[in-house]
């Protein structure tokens, strides 16, 4: 399912590669070179490689923005004015990540209270890491105010105009920070090794309402006018905001959601159980820390399925498919909450304490609240997804704790191995020490680290005390580290049957075999993830007379459910089954969330007449693209269209 997050970063990657020397910085090279063992590992992992920044010098403590959103120009500006802490005693310079930002001018604030001019250089831009902005400070200001604006093209924001919303009536714009984009639009220490407190006052056009990732209050007066604050310490990859015309609903007391008008009513319904949720996360992993859960559901060209922006996840409108089967969604941003937004990675190298723990506990809220039937349909697909990933990926990007130069854009790591192997990892630990054990530790565990961002390392330094040692002899030290450092999945890895899976894999077989479909009494039950799990398990092609005949009953062709969709379609491709086409490029024209777009680009390029579709659906469709899924299918097509290289 994360299949296209996977390929794109792939091919992210590979390009980026050739534009930045892909030999991290001297002494990460010189550590890394030392780090064999788990052990050693901890030196490489202080450094962050995606980020300019030197926050062992000095570091942002809190950040204060002043901001204006001025849809006319796609812009954001204002100022961003940062309390420090200089750590190192000979440290003057404050250096921050910026990408397409104009710097304007940079002033500190003196002992006396006045505020003088700084000089400042903007370097050029690095294809990945974008522009360094190194700011010079003899004084060692305690505070330092940067005035900007944005680029139209900040690779962190979209703006849409008002015929790509619902209402049609008002322009929208929204952020997507992680990994590395906070820089496009705010200068930053963008590194999630620095969290920081903020504040922000944004003014807009009067009817729009403005959402940030902090207090936003559900009653607040719509008049271009607000003001935001977030207590808590976040890395730079959780700030976030989106302006636009949206109305909220209340789920209980304390979520609801934000959506355009006509989205929120249905979105409050498909997203009734919220508030479960957070009580099932709860019971297990302690007290919901950050007061308000609320979710903005975004125009269909939201890159992605959700984004964990506390107290304010952003998801993508996909998952609205009326029958609550893919609120696993919300479980799993909500899941960050405490794996990643409360206890953070240090570098994105170390991807899988974020995605994979919250994966894991996902997992567990949809068992508790939808039973383990749903729980292990939702585990064989993912898992069965990574095995198809992994005939062909690179071992590198198949460990864990990711090893330094590994991928040159951030965005590269594969999902199988950070979301999947990363739970099926704790669900192994879960298994050899029993609920029991395993649920207070991981509570303990999300309690110790809170509001930190660690390594890798340091989860395996608190496993070993806290489970290795305290009930020995269920789990070596060896198999913690096979687990973490080695490539594939280890044999003592559980696994999971789906008796539900096996009557889908009979009636795809007795389809094949016979052509008889699968009766409708049994169909008319199936939820989307029997569905998916009936094309997944299609063999690579199909006769289009095969197709047309699953369509005639099933009418996949047009399907508003996107996990159908982005499966179907592919096939259909790939089979011949031209019939399809017109509604292939109608979805990836419509819907913008790279997972489900990029199966069907990638399918269509390798053919010319596919080709020439995929481009022309892109050249129509582009201008309602966000910049990361632009990014990713024009890559796309242009490795289609590069000679073979032998
Ligand atoms: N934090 C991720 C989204 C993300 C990851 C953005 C890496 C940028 C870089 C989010 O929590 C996530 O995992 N979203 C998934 C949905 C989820 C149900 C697996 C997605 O967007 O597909
Ligand atoms: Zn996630």
């Amino acid at each position: 399912m994360r299949y296209s997050i996977l390929t794109l970063c792939l091919a992210a990657a590979l390009a980026a590669g050739c534009s930045r020397d892909a030999a991290p910085p001297a002494d990460t090279a010189n550590k890394d070179a030392a780090a064999v063992t788990a052990s050693g590992q901890k030196a490489v992992a202080e450094v962050d490689e995606y980020s300019y920044s030197e926050p062992h010098k000095v570091r942002i403590e809190d950040l204060a923005l002043e901001l204006k959103v001025d849809f006319d120009k796609k812009e954001l500006g204002g100022s961003a004015t940062y309390t420090l802490d200089w750590t190192d005693p000979k440290a003057t310079q404050l250096i921050l990540d910026t990408r397409d930002i104009t710097v304007e001018k940079v002033v500190g604030e003196r002992a006396d209270g006045k505020w003088e001019d700084l000089t400042f250089a903007l370097a050029d831009k690095d294809k990945v890491l974008g522009n360094k902005l190194t700011i010079e400070s003899p004084q060692r200001n305690a505070r330092i105010r940067v005035t900007y604006h944005t680029s139209p093209e900040a690779s962190g924001l979209q703006w849409l105009t008002p015929e790509m919303t619902q209402g049609k009536k008002s322009p929208f714009m929204f952020s997507q920070s992680q990994q590395i984009h906070a820089r496009s639009w705010v200068p930053l220490q963008d590194t999630p090794r620095v969290r920081f407190t903020y504040t922000a006052h944004v003014t807009s056009p009067q009817d729009t309402m403005v959402l940030m990732s902090a207090d936003n209050d559900p009653k607040a007066a719509r008049d271009g006018d607000y003001s935001f604050k977030m207590p808590q310490k976040i890395p730079s990859y959780l700030l976030a905001i989106a302006a636009g015309d949206l109305a909220f609903q209340p789920i209980s007391d304390r979520a609801g959601v934000w959506a355009e008008p006509g989205m929120v009513k249905k979105a409050a319904d498909e997203f009734a159980d919220t508030d479960k949720m957070m009580q099932t996360a709860e019971r297990l992993y302690g007290p919901y820390r950050w007061e308000r859960y609320d979710i903005l559901v975004l125009p269909p060209s939201f890159p992605y399925g959700g984004m964990e922006n506390p107290r304010l996840t952003f998801a993508t409108p996909t998952v609205i498919v009326g029958d609550k089967s893919l609120v696993s969604l919300v479980a799993h941003e909500l899941a960050h909450s405490w794996s990643g937004n409360l206890v953070t990675f240090s570098t994105p190298k170390d991807s899988w304490l974020n995605e994979g723990f919250t994966s894991y506990v996902e997992n567990r809220i949809v068992e508790d609240l939808y039973g383990k039937e749903a729980a292990d349909m939702e585990k064989v697909i993912s898992r069965n997804e990574l095995a198809a990933e992994y005939k062909e990926l690179d071992p590198k990007l198949q460990v864990l704790a990711l090893r330094p130069g590994t991928l040159s854009d951030p965005d590269g790591a594969s999902s199988s191995t950070v979301y999947t192997k990363g739970a099926w990892f704790l669900q192994f630990l879960e298994e050899r020490y029993g609920r029991e054990a395993f649920d207070p530790f991981l509570k303990e565990y999300f309690n110790h680290f809170a509001f930190q961002s660690i390594p890798t390392t340091k989860f395996i330094e608190y496993a070993k005390a806290n489970l290795l040692a305290k009930y020995p002899g269920k789990v070596t030290e060896a198999e913690l580290d096979q687990w973490i450092y080695e490539p594939g999945v280890p044999d003592s890895a559980p696994k999971t049957v789906s008796p539900r899976f096996d009557a889908v894999d009979a009636a795809r077989k007795a389809w094949l075999d016979t052509g008889t479909l699968p009766a409708g009494d049994a169909t008319a039950k199936w939820s989307t993830q029997e569905w998916v799990h009936f094309l997944d398990g299609m063999p690579q092609v199909l006769k289009p007379e095969q197709l047309a005949a699953l369509d005639q009953a099933f009418h996949f062709t047009g399907t508003p459910n996107g996990e159908i969709a982005q499966r179907w379609y592919p096939l259909a491709v790939r089979s011949g089954y031209t019939q399809a086409n017109a509604a292939a490029a109608e979805f990836i024209s419509r819907v913008g969330r790279r997972k489900l777009v990029m199966p069907t680009y990638s399918e269509l390029v390798k053919t010319p007449a596919g080709l020439k579709l995929a481009e022309d659906t892109f050249a129509k469709a582009r201008a309602g693209y966000h910049p990361i899924t632009t990014q990713s299918v024009e890559e796309t097509i242009a490795k289609a269209k590069q000679p073979a290289k032998s």
